[in-house]
């Protein structure tokens, strides 16, 4: 350092006896100027860098700038006068003897210009070797004597040893703005910097909304990510004191770059320079995943990436919380956050549950004293009612200081690099710290559970039938959403199957057989057997129990009761002589027994089924396995949505932590269920669309068929539409029976329902108005998941609706 000094000192030296605007040298003296037209530099004393007049990328506009030299040749890492560009090449760069810097026009005009601090006549202009621009007294080198430095105004660029963040000493707030594009570089969208409020951490906004944070700095680097806790290329250190709140870089080998930007895209990139391929890599990028997405899960709700990448659903409630009540929730996916399930005592009863590994929550609205322990900190948290969880602000050698929040925690979520423990407060019954035993569900408690829920709905069951005798029920079935799970016992249900006999066997549901039984009065069931050896089982059969309990609808299969005796699972259904769907559109005989009248009776009942699910039952529940295997007939050939083992309410994300289980079937599956795992109450409708198509075309989405073997069901379903040659579409079975008019109808709704986005799709409320009357309906655009098939290639599947594996199981863990 001292090296570097002692030239760039000499250089100044010499330079202030130059000539002005001739050789490229690192300083400007008074009246000296930087030319566009006579093509003059600054270059700093080592060659780092560079400074002068540039074009970016196409443009043809010109800007003051400084880019790296040496290495990176072209790189720009400042603007001088990124929002008033030049638009030819008359700048002139003046250093005034007043130390002004000013930027001037071919007319004079003042483009830009920076002031010292100090007037004086013995002022130089330095570009540094670490790409800072400088004005400071001639004899005067040192860095705290800097009467304005360009690091002081960071571009879309933070380079080594420059202050991030808040700097109190001048009063001023480097932040990071985005370039409009790669070929103008003035002020775009994004922002980054260090929020003032709280606990300081760096922060991405786009305009005015939070995008990403980084976590708070906990001593160990970056509280909300791994890949940056150890590098070889740069350290980096954050100061909070009287001085300010900011981040520093500074590299570990001079030889190489390496530099934070903040792309026109909003991506916050650590960039470091390969030499070898003489080009940026990225190091890291910001934000990462769906979890970095600023809050994703809404107010105290945890974001798990491990789920995520199961297909499970990624946001999670707190121990104590459960799910809010979700209204418009289809946008984000369908988690909005997480509320108290017992308000907080605001005395002793209150205890901290304890969580380790994840990235803290959102610090704005935070407190901090870097001077308490963590007992006093936890002291410090019981005596304000409002504090609802407290940490360790450092982590080294055991940790100091202390970190509280306030009010509903944000933006949390797994990180399991990270060592730093949140002490969540819940109302308890006890007191002390509960341990969260992680990644363990015993049967034990899946058992508890199942039992505890039994009693309530038997308990709610027993009221009910009191209040009804008492005040006669209203008639229509559909509006009542009572608890009503009657326990049978597993010797009636034994005696009623034949002993479980294979003659009785119905099929294999998803966590077990189905047998077909009749109970003692002539009732016919059917009784699904979780096997002893599905472990997956168990948390569907949980789940279709929680689920279907407090559900009532004449389109859905009704569960009559359960039975948990001797170790043994069985949920009773009422029994469906007519099998599923699938049995009859996809079978060559048996589509003759379903003509038009039914067909469309079925497509009618199954929106109404769904619309119950959606928006009518007391839990609002995603199917996610909507098929024609899962919709049952009765005598009258009604349809029935059965199968909810897989079926997600809103309740129900928190008690799946390690759940495995089938997601979905393929050819069903929307595309951004299928490829992101994100999935929606019109990822449902999606599958709805899908089986319209089937139902009317008697044919499987999975496969392809004459006339057009290269297109599958909907990319046919899309061109006979286009074509306006509907009845091609149509089963020949139906063709004799079929309206015309409704057929249409069917199909357009079909293609709107099948949409590549969710929000083009339906919702299902409004596909129920469009069967049901003539409202004028969108036209649909291509639909999703369109394949031509590849004609060379028949073998090898050429895209991920050919896969042919009827279920998707997502891995174990
Ligand atoms: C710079 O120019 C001003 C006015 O033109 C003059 O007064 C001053 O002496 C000059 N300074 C130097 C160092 O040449
Ligand atoms: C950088 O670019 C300039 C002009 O484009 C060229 O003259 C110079 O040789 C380049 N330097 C390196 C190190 O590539
Ligand atoms: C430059 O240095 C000399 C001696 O070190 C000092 O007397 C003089 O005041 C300095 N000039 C300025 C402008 O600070
Ligand atoms: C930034 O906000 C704009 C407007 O809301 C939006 O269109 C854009 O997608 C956002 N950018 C990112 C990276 O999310
Ligand atoms: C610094 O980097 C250069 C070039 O990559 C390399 O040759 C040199 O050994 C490195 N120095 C240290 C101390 O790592
Ligand atoms: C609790 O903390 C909040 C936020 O710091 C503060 O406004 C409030 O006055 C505190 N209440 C008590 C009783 O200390
Ligand atoms: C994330 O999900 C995985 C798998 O379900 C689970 O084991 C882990 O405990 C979860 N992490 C957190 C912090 O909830």
């Amino acid at each position: 350092m001292a090296q570097t000094l002692i030239i760039l000192f000499c250089s100044s030296l010499t330079i202030s006896l130059l000539a002005i605007s001739s050789a490229s040298l690192d300083t400007l003296t008074p009246n000296q100027t930087i030319a566009d037209g006579a093509k003059t530099t600054l270059i700093s004393a080592a060659g780092a860098f560079e400074m002068g007049f540039f074009s970016p990328g196409s443009s043809s506009t010109r800007y003051l700038g400084i880019w790296y030299n040496n290495i990176a040749n072209g790189t720009v890492a400042w603007v001088a006068n990124r929002n008033t560009p030049l638009s030819d090449t008359s700048g002139v760069l003046r250093f005034d003897h007043n130390g002004g810097l000013i930027l001037t026009d071919g007319g004079s005009n003042v483009v830009w210009s920076a002031k010292s601090s100090k007037a004086s006549a013995d002022l130089v202009v330095q570009l540094l070797d670490t790409g800072n621009l400088v004005i400071r007294p001639v004899n005067d080198s040192y860095p705290d004597n800097y009467l304005w430095q360009s690091f002081d105004y960071p571009g879309d660029c933070i380079l080594p040893g420059m202050k991030f963040g808040l700097d109190l000493t001048n009063g001023v707030n480097r932040q990071l703005t985005s370039w409009k594009s790669l070929d103008d570089p003035s002020t775009g969208v994004y922002r980054s910097g260090v929020n003032g409020k709280g606990y300081p951490e760096i922060f991405l906004w786009n305009g005015s909304d939070t995008m990403f944070r980084l976590g708070p700095w906990n001593g160990i680097p970056f509280g909300g990510r791994s890949s940056l806790l150890q590098n070889a290329i740069f350290t980096y250190n954050f100061v909070l004191d009287e001085a300010g709140a900011y981040y520093m870089f500074q590299l570990l080998n001079a030889s190489t770059a390496m530099r934070l930007m903040l792309n026109s895209e909003g991506d916050l990139q650590f960039l470091t320079w390969h030499d070898p391929k003489k080009g940026w890599e990225i190091t890291v990028n910001l934000p990462t995943d769906k979890c970095d997405d600023f809050s994703v899960c809404g107010a105290n709700g945890n974001c798990n990436m491990t789920k995520s990448k199961l297909g499970q659903e990624m946001c999670d409630c707190f121990e104590g919380f459960s799910p809010s009540n979700l209204e418009n929730n289809e946008i984000k996916g369908l988690f909005s956050g997480c509320v108290r399930k017992r308000m907080l005592t605001c005395g002793n009863q209150d205890v901290f549950s304890r969580y380790p590994g994840l990235k803290l929550p959102d610090t704005q609205n935070s407190w901090i004293d870097p001077r308490l322990n963590l007992d006093e900190c936890k002291a410090k948290c019981l005596n304000n009612c409002s504090c609802t969880a407290y940490a360790n602000m450092d982590i080294k050698e055991g940790g100091s200081g202390c970190v509280l929040w306030f009010g509903d925690l944000f933006d949390t979520r797994e990180f399991l690099a990270s060592s730093q423990v949140l002490y969540l407060r819940t109302a308890g019954e006890g007191s002390g710290i509960i341990s969260r035993s992680k990644g363990k569900a015993p049967v034990a408690i899946i058992v508890i559970v199942v039992l505890v829920v039994v009693t309530v709905v038997l308990s709610l069951f027993l009221l009910v039938v009191y209040k009804k005798k008492k005040l006669r029920r209203k008639a229509d079935q559909s509006q009542r959403e009572d608890f009503e799970l009657p326990l049978f016992e597993f010797a009636r249900i034994a005696k009623a199957t034949n002993n479980f006999s294979n003659n009785n066997k119905l099929g294999e549901g998803g966590f077990g057989p189905v047998y077909m039984g009749i109970l003692e009065e002539g009732q016919e069931i059917a009784v699904k057997r979780l096997s002893k050896t599905s472990k997956q089982g168990l948390d569907e059969f949980k789940n279709e129990v929680l689920c279907i309990a407090k559900l009532q609808h004449r389109n859905l299969v009704r569960l009559l009761g359960c039975s948990i005796e001797e170790g043994e699972m069985l949920l009773i259904y009422e029994f469906m002589p007519n099998k599923s769907l699938d049995f009859f559109i996809f079978d060559k005989v048996q589509s003759k027994l379903l003509d038009w009248p039914k067909r469309y009776n079925i497509i009618n009942g199954v929106a109404k089924g769904l619309l119950y699910l959606h928006r009518d039952s007391r839990l609002r529940i995603i199917h996610r396995d909507l098929k024609a295997g899962n919709i049952l007939l009765d005598h009258d050939m009604n349809p029935k949505v059965s199968d909810f083992g897989t079926a997600k309410s809103f309740w129900g994300s928190q008690s799946e932590a390690s759940t495995t289980r089938v997601v979905g079937t393929f050819g069903y599956m929307s595309p951004e269920y299928a490829l992101d795992g994100i999935f929606s109450f019109k990822s449902d409708v999606y599958s709805f669309g899908v089986l319209v198509l089937e139902i009317i075309s008697g044919k499987r989405m999975k496969g392809f068929y004459q006339p057009d073997p290269n297109l599958n069901l909907l990319g046919q379903a899309w061109r006979l539409y286009n074509e306006q040659k509907f009845l091609e579409l149509v089963d020949k079975a139906i063709l004799q029976s079929c309206n015309y008019f409704e057929v249409c109808r069917a199909i357009q709704i079909a293609l709107l329902c099948v949409q590549p986005y969710p929000e083009d799709r339906p919702e299902m409320e409004l596909v129920n108005l469009m069967l049901s009357s003539a409202i004028e309906m969108p036209r649909p655009n291509q639909p999703g998941f369109f394949t031509a098939k590849k004609l060379q290639d028949s073998n090898s599947s050429s895209s991920l609706i050919l896969d042919n594996s009827d279920v998707f199981y997502s891995s174990d863990i």
